[in-house]
């Protein structure tokens, strides 16, 4: 511990002057909004808090084992490599299940949900062009579609890739697979193809156009997942998009940033930062595991009001989590200090907390800027109609991610700009203009 303070103290300081110059031309994406897990009356939707809690305890899972195919075993716990490079405590889990009273319900009352939307913008695979709405994630690493060859019925309202339309489109051998949890999954081929966002083009990118699709996918806008997290992390071994897009030169810089908020807005930038976004200089913070795939920075604390919390662990910055997720222990002493909050859900480590509070919560990393999470993110709604208490956007789950690691979602991400930089591995964030 101690040498990994002093290895990393001097990161923000050190990195606080990067790039100016990467305010040049990039690429803005608009993007709608996530899907949201509080209803139109203002309370908290318990079951599809389940589901996407299992579905990004799956979703990491299935990192892990990609990135240990990919590196070999020392990238997760049982190291030989240094242990300031890798996240103690990480491992596979086994896979989380959906509970089978819930599977049934989901058919049923889940599909009903038209209020639905995510932080998805459009992309188009193929010669000519064939296009997708697509939730762009910071916390994986491939991108999939569903190909006209999928018959579920989950495929029916999705844009479909048809790989014989295609000039460019061709096969590459293996399969692609994810598991939901829910007894369903995404799976497919794999292909390459012209991958183009806004202008923003990769050449032989790979993919997969899945044949079959969870039913996680029934009442969602959106077509499928771009991973903008780095290639340990790929189930197809290749290089995500935005990679292949640096390496290739077609965007400016191997930077890109996020504007997430819950009205119109919200935005994403390819190949630098969008300067009429943010105020300030952004405060940038090096990667705490380089080489691990994730977009993970450490040195983190929470706050409650005045008052640290929890000090010194580590954050991965995952734009496809809707909340955020810490480890059991440091979550309970954090809503300790909220008066009057409980543990709502034992198996799913969700808390609820007087409505009425104004907690004032805020995380800084290496000693720098607090940044506020605005109350409107943190609160989820009232645990039922007419409650006292609502859901707090932090929830208690053991991810495998290691003991020290924390997923730090939209909730937080709504209250900043910010910055991936795949070029200086590093994240920054600014104050919203
Ligand atoms: C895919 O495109 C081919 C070529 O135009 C067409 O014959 C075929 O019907 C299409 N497949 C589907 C499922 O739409
Ligand atoms: C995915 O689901 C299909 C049926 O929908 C099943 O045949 C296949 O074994 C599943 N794959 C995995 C990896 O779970
Ligand atoms: C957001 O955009 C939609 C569609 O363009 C529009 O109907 C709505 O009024 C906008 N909402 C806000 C808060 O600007």
């Amino acid at each position: 511990m101690l040498y990994q303070a002093t290895l990393f103290a001097g990161a923000i300081s050190l990195l606080a002057a990067t790039s100016a110059e990467s305010q040049a031309q990039g690429i803005r994406i608009p993007l709608t909004k996530r899907s949201s897990i509080t209803k139109a009356d203002g309370t908290f939707d318990h079951d599809k808090a389940i589901f996407q809690t299992i579905a990004i305890q799956n979703k990491h899972r299935q990192n892990l084992i990609n990135l240990e195919r990919n590196r070999g075993r020392e990238a997760l716990n049982k190291a030989s490599i240094p242990f300031f490079l890798r996240n103690i405590g990480s491992e596979i889990k086994s896979l989380a299940v959906v509970p089978e009273t819930l599977r049934r319900r989901q058919s049923e009352t889940l599909i009903n949900e038209n209020d639905d939307s995510e932080w998805a913008g459009r992309i188009s695979i193929g010669t000519p062009a064939q296009e997708f709405l697509i939730d762009f994630d910071t916390g994986s690493s491939d991108l999939w579609v569903p190909s006209t060859s999928c018959k579920k019925s989950t495929c029916n309202s999705k844009n479909k890739y048809n790989a014989s339309l295609s000039a460019t489109g061709s096969q590459r051998p293996g399969v692609f697979s994810i598991e939901y949890g829910d007894g369903s999954n995404v799976s497919g081929s794999v292909w390459e193809d012209i991958v183009c966002i806004s202008g923003v083009n990769a050449i032989n990118q790979i993919f997969s156009p899945v044949i079959t699709l969870s039913n996680a996918f029934n009442n969602d806008p959106v077509d499928g997942v771009l991973g903008l997290a780095f290639p340990q992390l790929s189930n197809l071994n290749g290089d995500p998009f935005f990679f292949t897009a640096v390496k290739q030169g077609t965007v400016p810089h191997g930077e890109f940033a996020f504007k997430l908020t819950s009205g119109n807005g919200s935005t994403l930038f390819l190949g630098g930062r969008d300067s009429s976004l943010f105020v300030g200089v952004p405060e940038f913070h090096a990667l705490s595991r380089p080489g691990n795939g994730f977009w993970q920075i450490g040195g983190a604390s929470i706050f409650v009001g005045s008052t640290t919390v929890v000090s010194n662990f580590d954050t991965i910055i995952d734009s496809g989590t809707t909340i955020m997720y810490g480890p059991p222990s440091a979550v309970k002493k954090f809503y300790s200090k909220i008066h009057g909050s409980k543990l709502y859900d034992t198996t799913m480590g969700f808390y609820s907390f007087p409505c009425s509070a104004d907690p004032l919560i805020s995380f800084s990393w290496n000693g720098g800027h607090k940044w506020r999470i605005d109350d409107t993110s943190f609160n989820l709604g009232q645990i039922e109609d007419g409650s006292m208490q609502c859901l707090g956007g932090l929830a208690a789950q053991d991810l495998g991610l290691g003991d020290n690691v924390w997923v730090i979602g939209d909730s937080f991400m709504k209250s900043v700009y910010s910055i991936f930089s795949v070029q200086q591995s590093v994240i920054g964030f600014a104050a919203l203009a």
